[in-house]
């Protein structure tokens, strides 16, 4: 689906997505880096488990939530992929935090 465009090498992250190693580029957003993987859904809607995954990659349509070191409710196409993140699949709705 998505293919990366031949560019100058950039240093290698690594991450987990549901506990799986993977890798991707410094600069990519954890959405882009989960494309580039060849993971297109990463959350289910709460009202019908549907899959969903990235769509706008610009904030807008919030399809790309995802759980991230488990904090969920995360918009991957607006979170910086950093070493070492915890990445998963967001189940529905977040659990809600009391203050
Ligand atoms: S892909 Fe649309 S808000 Fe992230």
């Amino acid at each position: 689906m998505f293919r990366r465009l031949p560019d100058s090498p950039a240093e290698t992250l690594r991450f987990t997505f549901d506990g799986a190693p993977l890798t991707a580029r410094r600069g990519d957003t954890v959405a882009a880096a989960l494309l580039a993987n060849g993971i297109a859904t990463c959350r289910a809607t709460p009202a019908k488990g549907t899959p969903r995954g990235p769509y706008c990659l610009m904030g807008v349509c919030f399809e790309c939530l995802v759980t991230i070191d488990g904090t969920g409710n995360r918009q991957g196409c607006l979170v910086a992929l950093e070493e070492g993140m915890r990445v998963e699949t967001q189940a529905g709705a977040r659990k809600a935090v009391a203050p």
